[in-house]
């Protein structure tokens, strides 16, 4: 296969032993099938190889044109960046609206009467089957324009901010679209997050309102989210004050009928206000660089960072992407089955889809509940088309066993993608032999919450994969693997993944510290977004995510990524999923300790734990032979699915958990692993 050129080899200077070495080697290869790419947006490898480079010879030029075709301008704009490093402005003087792009620009097309959403409810406890809505793109305008509506009414201008804690209805995507139509700011908390997490991020952001539920259903419980807004409004500092008195009015949705407080003059019912509006609310025009939404990570360290995307620029990222990495048509039945609490949501299930008039599926529940077949249920009963998903649900399927998906009919699946972690080249095989029924492409899908968009992804009509990379960089994208110096190092060594070039949808600021920001993500590398994550590139210039940077194991002077011990571990039979740290260690500075949960039906026994250190000693080498091999029920997670290796490494080495858990998504995890020695 030919090489992606980007005179990587050119610069080398590093120095070995600081790089990561990299030793597992995969050499299968997947081209997309002659009748996928025969339809498919982008056709050929050769294609995509000669829009990329164009778009990253000139950007300026790949991103102006490419944000005159795809976006819907009230007023053109006219430099297309200005660029003082960190501070990017694209698509200067232009004005436009993301409700606009996503809604009005339909009305009066073939577009207008064609689903926009479709919602799944969790099926009740008795047994009864979810509810169903479908909203067309004309009914999903009208709902988002009675909405702003309400927000105007309750005092709601330009620029404010604006709370969403709601759950997977559609009243959370027509929330924050109601918000774009008048120029809000939205900050949407994941609806498990707690009481303290909605007090902080009202804090942080001054928000004027929170947009709620009386309660939310989860594996068949009601989530007392209104109940947590209460707690939460009624916070205070260590000085007595209040986090949250910039908050005026909070909006309450009906949706579980459990019984609520009602504060008579700061909280509304969202159904009584409708009855005050009409459905008419022009769109606002907006400064391309106006603040569209801040999104607080749920990073598994320290202090939740408020990341700060603004209007054009995100929305062309959010819909460009969408359009050639899940290569959207006409008649996609699409899923994404992230939270809109996380940015996955904000991007694949509202604003890219719905920028590209596509139909976008949303569930309501947990993956297993009632049974550990609901997914597959509902690509069958709706016929999706492209299914997107995390490595973590991934391995949890295979865990539960290949009789669930077999027992439905997957057959209308054409495209499947993985977001959030590198994915294992064994999860990679069972999603495209089980689910893909091996005819679907896969899309690994690289990027964060602060690129707003998908960064490194193969286009499934033209990049050949190989399970565990996400292969090569979207258009207008220029990733570059570097040294501690900051130099390119050498195809097949590892460092840190920098990116080379603005682009518009990357983040503008930490909301309210501009110094943070510059810190975070401009310090570590000169000239380059640091994206904070391990990477190699192989021979055909794939990018192989490792690991996060501060999780590089170092054992006896060698630096390893977290990822391929943990792919080693999971390649063997019995296990379900791994994770891997280090513990200080005299001899070898880190020693490898690996926590191991087992498939259903496996068994933990001193033998199997022999068995794994030789698997990975034969998969990998002898150097990341564990020291330690633990088996566990469950591993601490992230409630976006990501490992907690902080946590894990602090067991591994026997001293207290410390530091900011409210992440964490299930507590019991830890006290069970830390008995467990
Ligand atoms: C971090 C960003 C972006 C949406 C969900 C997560 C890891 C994400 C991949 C992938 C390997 C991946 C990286 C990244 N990550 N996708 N396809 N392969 N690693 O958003 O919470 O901002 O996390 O997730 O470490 O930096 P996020």
């Amino acid at each position: 296969m030919a090489r992606v050129s980007n005179n990587m080899s050119t610069e080398t200077k590093s120095a070995a032993p600081k790089n990561i070495t990299s030793y597992l080697q995969e050499h299968r290869v997947f081209k997309p099938s002659k009748e996928f790419s025969a339809q498919a947006h982008v056709k050929s490898f050769a294609h995509y190889k000669k829009l990329w480079n164009e778009s990253v010879k000139h950007p300026e030029r790949f991103w102006g044109r490419t944000a005159k075709q795809e976006l819907v301008w009230f007023k053109p704009f006219g430099k297309v960046l200005q660029w003082r490093e960190p501070f990017a402005k694209w698509f200067v003087g232009g004005k436009l609206n993301v409700s606009a792009n996503c809604l009005d620009r339909w009305l009066g097309t073939p577009t207008a009467n064609k689903a926009a959403l479709i919602w799944e409810g969790e099926p009740a406890t008795d047994g009864k089957p979810g509810e169903e809505r479908v909203l067309t793109y004309r009914q999903l305008h009208r709902e988002v324009c009675r909405f702003a509506n309400v927000l105007k009414r309750n005092g709601i201008r330009k620029g404010d901010r604006v709370i969403i804690y709601l759950p997977m209805v559609p009243e959370a995507a027509i929330a924050m679209l109601a918000c774009t139509r008048i120029g809000a700011v939205h900050s949407v908390i994941f609806g498990g997050f707690s009481a303290q997490s909605v007090a902080d991020r009202i804090q942080d952001s001054g928000a004027k309102m929170v947009i709620t539920a009386d309660g939310g259903y989860r594996r068949g419980a009601v989530v007392p989210l209104k109940k947590n807004v209460d707690d939460a409004l009624l916070i205070k500092d260590a000085n007595g004050h209040s986090l949250t008195k910039t908050i005026e009015k909070v909006v309450v949705l009906r949706r579980c009928g459990n019984e609520v407080h009602i504060a008579e003059g700061r909280d509304v019912w969202w159904h009584r206000e409708l009855e005050y509006v009409d459905a008419n609310c022009p769109a606002e025009k907006m400064d391309s660089e106006a603040n569209l939404f801040i999104l607080y990570t749920s990073g598994s360290t320290g202090k939740p960072k408020g990341i700060l995307h603004t209007t054009a620029g995100y929305l062309l990222g959010a819909k460009l992407t969408s359009k050639y990495v899940f290569d959207l048509r006409d008649d996609d039945v699409y899923w994404c089955t992230a939270d809109v609490g996380w940015v996955t949501g904000h991007s694949y299930i509202v604003y890219g889809p719905l920028a590209n008039g596509a139909t976008a599926l949303m569930y309501e529940g947990a993956p297993n509940w009632p049974e550990p077949d609901r997914f597959w249920r509902i690509i069958e009963k709706y016929g999706v088309t492209i299914l997107y998903t995390a490595p973590t649900a991934i391995r949890a399927f295979m865990k539960w066993g290949d009789q669930w998906p077999k027992k439905h009919n997957l057959a209308s699946l054409r495209l499947l993608g993985t977001v959030g972690e590198p994915i294992n080249p064994e999860a990679w095989m069972w999603y495209h032999r089980v689910i893909g029924g091996g005819r679907c492409p896969i899309v690994d899908t690289w990027w964060q919450t602060e690129t707003g968009s998908i960064m490194i992804t193969p286009l499934p009509g033209a990049t050949p994969t190989k399970p565990g990379t996400a292969t090569l960089p979207f258009f207008g994208i220029h990733p570059e693997v570097v040294d501690d110096q900051g130099n390119a190092v050498p195809k097949g060594s590892g460092g840190k993944l920098v990116v080379r070039q603005p682009w518009p949808s990357m983040l503008r600021g930490l909301w309210g510290d501009p110094q943070r920001y510059k810190e975070v993500y401009w310090s570590e590398v000169k000239g380059s977004y640091f994206t904070g994550d391990g990477c190699r590139q192989d021979e055909d210039g794939y990018f192989w995510i490792v690991g996060r940077i501060d999780d590089v194991l170092n054992v006896a002077g060698h630096r390893i990524g977290t990822s391929e011990v943990e792919s080693a571990l999971v390649s063997h039979p019995s296990v379900a999923e791994a994770a891997v740290v280090g513990r200080p260690d005299e001899l070898k500075g880190q020693a490898l300790v690996c926590f191991v949960t087992l498939k259903t039906g496996q068994h933990a026994t001193p033998e199997l734990k022999v068995e794994l250190r030789n698997h990975v000693g034969k998969e990998i080498g002898p150097v990341a032979k564990p020291d330690d091999v633990r088996f566990a029920e469950m591993l601490p997670k992230t409630r976006s699915g990501k490992i907690m290796r902080r946590l894990l490494k602090q067991i591994a080495s026997g001293v207290e958990i410390k530091g900011d858990t409210t992440t964490l998504e299930d507590f019991s995890v830890l006290a069970k692993l830390a008995s467990d020695e």
